[in-house]
């Protein structure tokens, strides 16, 4: 089974990187072979109206692609003013019209690292939504992480060998409602 993986900001030192890479890697101790990409790759213009028969942005042709050839991801997000980032919907509606819509029948992990001591998870159940109606199957369970810039080490990697065994025990649960799914 294979799984795309990002952290959804190009901020240099993103808490939502590290986590994404952190999955990844709890990912691949059950076997799993996982595509982990930058987000930046995916960058998309602003989307406002698309002439039917336009083509779509590299960033999306790219993140299609690799949904194609992935059974799922994992997608580590902030929450921005107690939602999910608006770059992040752009991607989401740039691909949405293309068809097959990628998106569809995929399994999805929802994570989130925070510097708030909420956690990222009013973001992960906002965007839960569009993925849903495209026919993904998110996983009921999600990862937050509060407090993430003092819960993380300067290389990206959990303070607290709890917060492990958390992140763990959740990627593990995706592995097998994913490997189900596909
Ligand atoms: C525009 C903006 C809005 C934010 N809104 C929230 C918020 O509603 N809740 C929250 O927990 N953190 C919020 N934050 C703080 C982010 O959790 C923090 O910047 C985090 O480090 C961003 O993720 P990154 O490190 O992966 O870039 C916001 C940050 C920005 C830039």
């Amino acid at each position: 089974m294979k799984l795309l993986a990002f952290g959804a900001s190009n901020r240099e030192g993103s808490l939502n990187r590290s986590l994404a890479k952190l999955a990844a890697a709890s990912a691949e101790k059950h076997g799993v072979a996982v595509d982990f990409r930058e987000f930046g790759t995916f960058d998309t213009p602003l989307y406002t109206h698309i002439e039917p028969g336009g083509a779509e942005p590299e960033g999306a042709q790219l993140f299609a692609r690799c949904l194609a050839e992935s059974n799922g991801m994992m997608i580590a997000l902030p929450e921005y003013n107690w939602s999910y980032p608006g770059h992040l919907k752009n991607l989401i509606d740039w691909i949405s019209r293309a068809r097959p819509v990628p998106l569809a029948g995929k399994s999805c992990l929802l994570l989130s690292a925070s510097t708030s001591a909420v956690g990222g998870i009013r973001g992960l159940l906002h965007f839960r939504q569009p993925l849903e109606a495209l026919g993904t199957f998110v996983h009921p369970k999600m990862f937050t992480l509060a407090n993430a810039g003092n819960e993380m080490d300067a290389k990206g990697e959990f303070k607290d060998a709890a917060q492990q065994k958390r992140l763990d025990a959740t990627v593990a649960d995706f592995v097998t409602f994913a490997r189900n799914l596909s």
